[in-house]
């Protein structure tokens, strides 16, 4: 009733924003991302019967009653399907930082998903690891797949057709991504939130989905092909779509800060000094950067020449969640 799993963050480039079932997590639209190592979360996991609760650590410390409710509420779902009502012990550490708009919950509910249905002997395939991760965090689905990976938003009502699955090997494209830490502090609106509100309340919520579901058939079309102009203009336009459905919600969602304004100019003044870089942002304000892996010097250098870098995160394509006990 032990197990140690891993899993890489991961970045999207066509953003999921936007869900058509709020309780299963499942989004109004399908979405592609980046697996990203070495940005990791490792969750060890022990069920016992001496336990009267759940008890989780993130990073060495307790965690907050929030973070711990929402762990226990994912572990209710596995003891439901092994049939065990044994709480758990849950640590869980970042490499990175946590809950700013970096995917920690990504990484974090792949691995939880892995680990526990490990430790309690409960078989799944990749799919249902995938389609279990999401009912954690939706992201989550896709930090279970490697490389380049297509989370379908399915059409079930019960969400079992909707999980990621890997398009292409993480050694198969010489690609990167750079990300810009502007502001390391917890992230001012929660996804789920900033998704129900941007829902109800933007005029361009609609125009946001239909234009993701173009941009993820043209997006797995360059993947195929490698096209990198091309995967690189879709990532901008759809972080920028998605930005400026939350910035028309009622009241506006403004997840950018000065700097990250600032990256979005330098990302097109390196284009024009001929580096193959695109811009990305996610429900925070890290500027991330999509290049190709020999231009990450040159990115890293002009993000850090920016007021409000404090450091840079280079990640590369990495592997789906891991066993390691
Ligand atoms: O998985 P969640 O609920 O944390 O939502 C992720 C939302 C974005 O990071 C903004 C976009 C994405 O596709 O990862």
């Amino acid at each position: 009733m032990h197990a140690i799993a891993k899993a890489h963050s991961n970045v999207a480039l066509v953003k999921y924003f936007g869900k058509r079932d709020l309780a299963l997590n499942l989004p109004a639209a399908g979405s592609l991302s980046l697996t990203l190592s070495p940005l990791e979360t490792t969750t060890q996991i022990d069920f016992s019967p001496e336990l009267e609760e759940d008890i989780v650590q993130l990073n060495d410390k307790p965690a907050a009653k929030g973070f711990t409710l929402r762990i226990s509420k994912f572990l209710d779902l596995i003891r439901t399907q092994s049939k065990t009502e044994f709480f758990a012990s849950v640590k869980t550490q970042n490499n990175f930082p946590t809950s700013a708009g970096l995917a920690s919950s990504a990484s974090g509910f792949a691995a939880l998903a892995l680990a526990s249905c490990h430790a309690l002997k409960l078989e799944t395939t990749t799919e249902q690891l995938s389609v279990l991760a999401r009912r954690g965090s939706g992201s989550a689905a896709r930090s279970i797949c490697s490389g380049i990976s297509v989370w379908q938003a399915g059409e079930k009502p019960d969400g079992t057709d909707s999980f990621a699955s890997t398009i292409l090997n993480p050694n198969d494209w010489d690609i990167a991504l750079v990300i810009g830490i502007s502001n390391p502090g917890p992230k001012k609106w929660g996804s789920t939130v900033a998704m129900e509100h941007t829902k109800k309340t933007s005029p361009y919520y609609d125009s946001w989905i239909k234009a993701t579901q173009m941009d993820l058939k043209e997006a797995i079309a360059a993947v195929e092909i490698k096209d990198f102009e091309k995967l690189g203009d879709i990532t901008e336009r759809s972080a920028h779509a998605m930005h400026a459905a939350t910035l028309a919600a009622r009241p506006a969602i403004p997840y950018w800060n000065g700097t990250t304004m600032d990256a979005i100019h330098l990302v097109a003044e390196l284009r024009q000094n001929g580096v193959q870089a695109y811009f990305t942002c996610d429900a925070g304000p890290q500027p991330k950067v999509l290049c190709k892996t020999a231009d990450t010097p040159k990115v890293v250098t002009a993000l850090m020449s920016l007021n409000g870098i404090s450091k840079t995160i280079t990640g590369s394509l990495g592997h789906g969640a891991r066993l390691i006990l």
